[in-house]
Formats: C-alpha cells, sequence, structure tokens
C-alpha cells in the first residue's frame, strides 16, 4: 500500500511514523507512506496556502490552487490509484469499519488542512471524502491523519506479530473489549478472577463476552442501540 500525506506541516509526521508498528510496517515494505509539503506548491513569493474567506467570517482558508498542484505532482508519481480523503471536522466519523475499508487499498491520498478549512473546490474538484477522527476541533488535519495511519497500517496482513491478533479487540464484534489481566495473579490485593485461571476455555469464553457487553453498556451504551443479539 502506498499512502500519500498532502500537509504544510510534514515535519509533524517523523516520529509517530518512525516508532513501533508503523516502523516495523514500512521496514517490511507493508506500507510506503510519502509526505508532500502543499507549500512547496504555492505560486506567490510569500509561498501563500491560505486566504480570507469570501462572504466574510473568521479565520483563513485553504486555497484550491496550491492543493491541486501538490495533489496533480504525487499523484503522477506512481500509477497506483486510491481515494482522496479531506482531514475535516465537517465529515463523516472514521470508526474501525473504515479503518478495515481503507486497509485493503493499493494506494490513499490524505489531504490536512489548517485554518478554518479548505475551499469547498477541493472537496468537488478532486472528489475527496471529508473524515473526521470526533467530534472536537484540532487545529490542523496532521493528528488526525497519523491517527488513520496508525489504525489502517496495523490492519494490513503482516503489521502485527502473531501475539498482536486483532480478531477479538475492541470494535471488531462491535463491543468494546473484555478486561485483560496478566502476572500476577494477586496485585496490592486485587485478584485475577478465578475463571480466568480455571483453565475451562468454554467458561472463560462466556465470562469475557458477559464482560464485554456489561463494558459496552456502562462506556458506550451507543454501540448497543438498534442489537437484539444482545439481552
Ligand atoms: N481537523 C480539525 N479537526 C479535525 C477532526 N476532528 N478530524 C479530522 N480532521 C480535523
Amino acid at each position: 500500500m502506498r499512502i500519500d500525506v498532502l500537509t504544510i506541516f510534514p515535519e509533524m509526521f517523523q516520529s509517530p511514523l518512525s516508532c513501533s508498528i508503523l516502523a516495523r510496517a514500512q521496514k517490511k515494505g507493508l506500507v510506503e507512506i510519502f509526505l508532500t509539503n502543499i507549500r512547496d506548491f504555492a505560486t506567490d513569493s510569500y509561498r501563500k496556502v491560505d486566504d480570507r474567506p469570501y462572504g466574510g467570517g473568521p479565520g483563513m482558508v485553504m486555497m484550491p490552487g496550491p492543493v491541486f498542484a501538490c495533489y496533480e505532482h504525487v499523484a503522477a508519481q506512481s500509477p497506483l490509484k486510491g481515494p482522496v480523503i479531506l482531514l475535516t471536522p465537517q465529515g463523516r466519523r472514521f470508526d474501525q469499519a473504515k479503518a478495515r475499508e481503507l486497509s485493503q487499498l493499493e494506494r490513499l491520498f490524505l489531504i490536512c488542512g489548517r485554518y478554518e478549512g479548505f475551499d469547498e473546490r477541493i472537496r468537488i474538484g478532486l472528489n475527496a471524502e471529508p473524515l473526521s477522527i470526533g467530534d472536537y476541533v484540532l487545529s490542523g488535519g496532521e493528528l488526525a491523519a497519523m491517527v488513520i495511519i496508525d489504525a489502517v497500517v496495523r490492519l494490513i496482513p503482516g503489521a502485527l506479530g502473531d501475539q498482536d491478533s486483532t480478531r477479538e479487540e475492541s470494535f471488531s464484534n462491535g463491543l468494546l473489549e473484555y478486561p485483560q489481566y496478566t502476572r500476577p495473579e494477586v496485585f496490592r490485593g486485587m485478584q485475577v478472577p478465578p475463571v480466568l485461571l480455571s483453565g475451562d476455555h468454554a467458561k472463560i469464553a462466556q465470562w469475557r463476552r458477559q464482560q464485554a457487553i456489561e463494558r459496552t453498556r456502562m462506556w458506550r451504551p451507543d454501540l448497543l442501540e438498534g442489537r437484539d443479539d444482545i439481552g
């Protein structure tokens, strides 16, 4: 998979991309991540990429010219095709299902905005999908792009070791994950639930499912709405 990030702050990506699973996935050749600076495609001597909104109002808007020029330059670097995503709070909310969908692509473009947002012609002209990582406003799309890259790349087959399987993790069955315990059996007076030490796999599975449902009901009741398989 090839991921192209278009941003005016490529340096923000250096450390997240050079640690842990993202670093390993790149080393193994499972993903190539390219960072391109939108500012390099500005056409004036101030390297301007934003301007005031028509109609008035606060803040600045990303201009279409530099973003289009940057996209066209980057797209031409490889014959691989893929969708264009705009990081913005004004979009559909990113979730695990979307991460799974994106992890199957051969190419993905992520365009990060700053300021008040993008000139609407960027979305229309590049047929881009606006995606938000949550109902809060960041000062730019860079952190959101990193969240998406992390969630997507770890789902590419081979990115995780056998030990860190994605089969039972939160959201894979629409529920939060059950509680986990490791050694010691007693820590500061708190015991590991005896069922986990019983060796009875059917009982353990039943306990875990019950716990997952209880947690989901407690912390994320919205995930249970409309489900008739959970009493
Ligand atoms: N840019 C600013 N806030 C954002 C958010 N919540 N998600 C994606 N991009 C953003």
